[in-house]
Parts: structure tokens; C-alpha cells; sequence
């Protein structure tokens, strides 16, 4: 069942995958989050399991279950407790694709009790999180491949260019929000992916488990 010759190139090799939200905690009870379920990384991961290679999955909060068993999980929360997790896990893998809807920003303080209802506003203050794929494009070795996630809603493919270059990575993967059906919580995904030389395919919209495929094909391609 699995003697595709495009599958061989990823037998036995290394794989570290993000999937799922980061939740940013403002009080014990209270957090700021996204709608990411992580679905696409998930399937990314079994499809890499599938064709062979040995994975690694480092998820934020999903209800999401692993069918192979295969798979190492690892289960984080923050933005920071998955920066530390990737980069403990980074330089044991061959490929990273880095698809979690991590957080840009995290309340600057996390109150230690549950803040209770005032009369008045209430304002959060916000600081910046680590980018991690940044981080991992400066510290990537040449026998490593980087691949990233763009979410992108205008421009898009000018913008997931400029990350693809300021974060030094082999691909981008460019998930279109204009189309119908893709996006964070659907079962489907149109995605173009672009490489380092700037060459891009663009497929049709598919189930999360079809795109996952495309994804460890275009990479396998390149091994
Ligand atoms: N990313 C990351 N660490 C962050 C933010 C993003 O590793 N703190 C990664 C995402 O996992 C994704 C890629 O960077 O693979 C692009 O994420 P995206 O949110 O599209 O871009 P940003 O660089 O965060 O820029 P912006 O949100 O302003 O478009
Ligand atoms: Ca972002």
C-alpha cells in the first residue's frame, strides 16, 4: 500500500510539527486564544507518520486525537512554553513545518486571582511574543528544511513572500481566508505553496487530509 516511489524520501526521517492555538493566560480562569483546531497540523503529522518518517507533534490546546500511534505528542499551552518545547525538539529533526496559530501578543501580566468585575473599563496590556519560526530560521542548519504557515487575507501572496524570506525558511505554505471553505475550523483548505527559489503551485480547495498530502509531496519532491 505505501510503495509510492514519492513516498520513499521521507522513510525514517526526522519530522517536528506544530499544530493548534496558543492560549495566553490573563488570570487562573481566563485566557486569550484563536479559533485554530488544529486539524491541519494533526493530519500533517499522520501523513508524514503514514509514509514513514518518525514524528514529532508539539500541540496547543485541541480536542484533536491521533490516530497513529506512532507519533510522539507533546501537549503545550502558551507561546512561550511552545517556543522552549520546538527548540529543545528543533535540532534532533530533518523538517520542521511550524503550522500552530501561535500568539503575537500575551497579556504583559498574568493576575494571580481571578480579577473580578469592575464598574469601568478594563484594559490589557499586551506585549509581543517570541516569533519562533524566526528564531529557527537563524539557527537552521543546510540539512535542515524549514517550512511555515501564512494566513493571509489581502496581498497575499506578496505577504507570504516576505515571511518566507525574512524568516528564512524553504517553504510557505499560503492559506487563503478569501476562499470559500478554508480557514481554521472547517474540514477543508486551499493553500499555495511557495518555495525558496519563489516557485509556487496553487491548489484546488480539499479535506485537511488531501492538503496534507500535497504538503508531504512537495517536500518529499525537494528530499
Ligand atoms: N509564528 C511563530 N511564532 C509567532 C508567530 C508566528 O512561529 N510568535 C509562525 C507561525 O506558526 C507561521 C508563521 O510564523 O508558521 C507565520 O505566522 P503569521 O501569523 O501568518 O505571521 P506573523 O509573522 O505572525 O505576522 P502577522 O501575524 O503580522 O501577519
Ligand atoms: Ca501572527
Amino acid at each position: 500500500q505505501q510503495a509510492l516511489g514519492t513516498d520513499l524520501p521521507l522513510k525514517g526521517k526526522r519530522v517536528l510539527i506544530t499544530a493548534g492555538p496558543t492560549y495566553e493566560s490573563i488570570d487562573p480562569v481566563r485566557f486569550i486564544g484563536n479559533h485554530s483546531s488544529g486539524k491541519m497540523g494533526f493530519a500533517i503529522a499522520e501523513e508524514f507518520a503514514r509514509r514513514g518518517a518518525q514524528v514529532t507533534l508539539i500541540s496547543g490546546p485541541s480536542s484533536q486525537v491521533l490516530r497513529a500511534p506512532s507519533i510522539r505528542r507533546i501537549d503545550v499551552s502558551s507561546a512561550e512554553e511552545m517556543y522552549h518545547s520546538v527548540h529543545q525538539e528543533f535540532p534532533e529533526n530533518d523538517i520542521m513545518i511550524m503550522n500552530a496559530a501561535v500568539a503575537d501578543y500575551r497579556p504583559k501580566q498574568v493576575a494571580p486571582e481571578k480579577i473580578k468585575k469592575s464598574p469601568s473599563e478594563f484594559v490589557i496590556e499586551l506585549v509581543k511574543t517570541k516569533d519562533i519560526l524566526s528564531s529557527l530560521g537563524e539557527m537552521k542548519r543546510d540539512d535542515q528544511i524549514l517550512v511555515g504557515f501564512a494566513l493571509e487575507t489581502n496581498n497575499e501572496e506578496e505577504h507570504a513572500i516576505a515571511k518566507l524570506n525574512k524568516k528564512n525558511l524553504d517553504f510557505i505554505v499560503l492559506n487563503s481566508l478569501k476562499d470559500e471553505g478554508a480557514g481554521f475550523q472547517g474540514d477543508t483548505n486551499k493553500i499555495t505553496i511557495i518555495d525558496r527559489h519563489l516557485r509556487k503551485e496553487t491548489f484546488p480547495l480539499k479535506s485537511k487530509e488531501e492538503v496534507a498530502k500535497d504538503i508531504c509531496s512537495k517536500i518529499a519532491d525537494y528530499l
